[in-house]
């Protein structure tokens, strides 16, 4: 069984960032955040946010010759990948562009659109369920599978918590 999903409901970008800050502080290596949501959802501000509650400021970008597969922050306390499936063809290229080293690796990923791989997901994940309910807010709800995200969540909303008091 798994631990129950927590869900926030964001009233602003910055209250989004405020989260992904929190996901970014409380995550350890290998963790990985699997986005889900519809255009314009928020899944790239929260990602953002992780980058930033990491500590890293600069993202070097990977490209493919069309377009940006995946923006490597290695300047953080650890590694942050942040994907994007939404212009992949499903796993292979996520495989192709060696995305299971980054999806188990020495860092934290993230993937947006993670429900176009499915199979490039590893069981243990944490996932997050974006939707828009207005022109400021967003339901976001932040689901584990496994004992690795279900730490993560357990740490991110401790630190909500005692921000609110
Ligand atoms: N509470 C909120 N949280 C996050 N974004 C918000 C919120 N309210 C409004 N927005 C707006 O919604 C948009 C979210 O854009 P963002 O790029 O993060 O979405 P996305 O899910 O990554 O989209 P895409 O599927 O195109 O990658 C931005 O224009 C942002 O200003
Ligand atoms: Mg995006």
């Amino acid at each position: 069984m798994t631990a129950a999903a927590w869900e926030v409901h964001s009233q602003s970008v910055a209250e989004t960032l405020a989260l992904g800050r929190r996901i970014g502080a409380a995550a350890r290596p290998g963790d990985v955040v699997a986005l889900v949501g519809d255009l314009g959802s928020g899944k790239t501000h929260l990602a953002k946010g992780i980058a930033e509650g990491l500590g890293a400021a600069r993202a070097h970008d990977v490209t493919s010759p069309t377009f940006i597969i995946c923006h490597e922050y290695l300047d953080g306390r650890m590694p942050f990948y942040h994907l994007d499936a939404y212009r992949l063809h499903g796993s292979a290229d996520l495989e192709a562009i060696g995305a299971d080293e980054m999806l188990e690796g020495d860092g934290l990923a993230a993937l947006e659109w993670a429900d176009r791989a499915p199979e490039a997901l590893p069981d243990d994940r944490l996932d997050v369920r974006l939707e828009v309910t207005g022109a400021e807010t967003r339901r976001i709800a932040l689901a584990p599978h496994g004992p690795r995200a279900e730490r993560l969540l357990a740490a991110v909303r401790r630190a909500a918590g005692e921000a609110a008091r």
